[in-house]
């Protein structure tokens, strides 16, 4: 495989400041629906990045299960690596790679934890196959087999015969971004990259720049 000769030109239409809404959340919603429309693989899969006490990033998948003016909401163990991490260190950054349209969007800023009535919410509409999942999994410790994972999710089921109430050690973050920048590839690698940057003072709304590919 010859990674150094793997390229595509990107041939789609540009992003114009001009075409772009007012706010991101408005923009990112525009380009949800598009990659939702062009049929992309699980659109609201990104790829959520977070740092350790010590610095150390680690990344990973989560989807995006919410987005409002407020933020980007996904849901998770509050035991996992990623709310340990984000207990020490309450940064995140995001990506979404929409690639079969040439767009990735990036996003940046502090990351709080929903309140319970939110993630109940959530949790409500999950299937019961998921919610036993969550009580199931102790997610990011090691587990001695595979089997051990299994009972444990038959002990659950056994449990909760009706309805699965949501574990303490389960619910949402929110990335209330900083930055959000929309990315279009272009011909000759003279992408369009268009950054809204918060202004100082939150009802100031947002400041749009346009960076070098
Ligand atoms: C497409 C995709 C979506 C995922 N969505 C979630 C999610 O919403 N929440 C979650 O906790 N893990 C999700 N995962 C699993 C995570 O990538 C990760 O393995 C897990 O959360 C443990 O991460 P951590 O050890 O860094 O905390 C997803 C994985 C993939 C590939």
């Amino acid at each position: 495989m010859d990674l150094a000769k793997m390229r595509l030109e990107y041939e789609t239409a540009g992003l114009a400041e001009a075409d772009v809404a007012g706010d991101p959340f408005q923009q990112f919603e525009v380009w949800l629906a598009a990659a939702v429309a062009a049929e992309i693989h699980e659109p609201n899969a990104m790829v959520v990045s977070t740092v350790d006490g010590q610095g150390r990033p680690w990344s990973r998948y989560v989807l995006l299960k919410g987005v409002d003016s407020r933020g980007f909401d996904f849901f998770t163990n509050y035991e996992s690596n990623k709310s340990s991490h984000l207990a020490d260190r309450p940064q995140g950054a995001i990506t979404f790679g929409w690639l079969e349209l040439h767009r990735q969007v990036n996003i940046a800023g502090p990351v709080e934890r929903l309140d319970d009535a939110e993630s109940d919410r959530y949790w409500a509409v999950r299937t019961r196959g998921s919610q036993l999942g969550g009580w199931a999994s102790a997610q990011s410790s090691v587990l001695p087999s595979r089997d051990q994972l299994m009972a444990r999710y038959d002990e659950i089921d056994k449990r909760f015969p009706n309805e699965v109430p949501r574990p303490p050690h389960w619910g949402g973050w929110r990335v209330v971004p900083h930055t959000v920048e929309f990315w279009q590839g272009r011909p000759n690698r003279l992408h369009d990259r268009l950054r809204y940057l918060r202004s100082e003072s939150h009802d100031q709304g947002w400041e749009l720049l346009r960076l070098s590919p």
